[in-house]
């Protein structure tokens, strides 16, 4: 059973993260069918919107790391980089709505978003550093560049968990609802969007990002590099045995 819903209403795909005894952790298998939904929606001229939502407790929990650890990506070919690729270059606006934890890819994702509805219930964290790794998704560039470099070092250089008001401050959240309306507000928008004239806002949104698209997908490529050799490392391993483990990492001489 796919554990990404892909579902279509009117002009909005969307893209639900459903594997909740996981906290919605993201595999292999789903970045392949999340890829494929992008593409989907990119091939239709019928989809004007696509959101992405996970559920009214959890959005995602991020990369796997079980599956991280056992099947590393190894190339630019592996399905999570095809994914990370696909959506920092699609051309249709991106809704989100985010509830519970929302780790690693859970928030940078979110900086290729253009409007990001968090419940009150969000957490956030891109807890790289923690793991042995390196930031993602273009985040290296992105996050500076909308919480200015000081805030956005923290973020990444600790990588501690934070709240909705946190992220909203950050500038990467639209706005913060209750978490039993986030999804609802997330679909409200998105379809609020669709329903405007499609090449205005798909020529809007491209102004809107101009000015950093070939930096953003260069930086990605770059951290694309270094991430998966770090993911072979010894603090990345020992990270990743320490959670499925559930221990503590220990980083001594890593
Ligand atoms: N990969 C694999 N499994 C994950 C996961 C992940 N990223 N995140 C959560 N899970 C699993 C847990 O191992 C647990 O499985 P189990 O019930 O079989 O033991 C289940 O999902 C529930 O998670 P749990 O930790 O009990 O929930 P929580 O509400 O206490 O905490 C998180 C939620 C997301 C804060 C916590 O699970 C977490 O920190 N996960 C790791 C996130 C991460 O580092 N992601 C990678 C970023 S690059």
């Amino acid at each position: 059973m796919s554990e990404v819903a892909v579902t279509r209403r009117g002009a909005v795909l969307a893209i639900g993260f459903d594997r909740p005894q996981k906290k919605n952790a993201l595999t292999a298998a789903m970045y392949e069918a999340m890829a494929a939904a992008l593409a989907e929606a990119h091939a239709d001229e019928g989809v004007r919107v696509i959101l992405f939502h996970g559920s009214d407790t959890a959005f995602t929990a991020g990369n796997d790391l079980e599956d991280f650890a056992q099947r590393p990506p190894s190339g630019e070919d592996a399905p999570v980089f095809r994914f990370i690729v696909a959506a920092a270059r699609a051309t249709k606006p991106m809704v989100a709505a985010v509830n519970g934890p929302a780790v690693g890819l859970g928030t940078t994702l979110l900086l290729h978003c253009d409007l990001v509805y968090a419940g009150d219930n969000a957490r956030f964290a891109m807890p790289f550093t923690q793991l042995g790794l390196v930031p993602e998704f273009g985040s290296s560039y992105l996050l500076p560049l909308v919480a200015g470099y000081q805030r956005a070092a923290e973020l990444l250089l600790l990588g501690e968990p934070f709240d909705a008001q946190r992220a909203l401050d950050a500038g990467f959240v639209t706005r913060v609802v209750p978490a039993a309306e986030t999804i609802a507000t997330a679909w409200a928008a998105a379809e609020k969007l669709a329903r405007l004239p499609r090449r205005s806002v798909e020529l809007t949104r491209s102004l809107l990002k101009a000015a950093h698209r070939e930096a953003t997908l260069a930086q990605l490529q770059v951290e694309g590099g270094h991430f998966r050799d770090m993911l072979r490392e010894p603090a990345a391993r020992e990270a990743l045995a320490a959670f499925v483990e559930k221990r503590k990492p220990d980083f001594a001489e890593k």
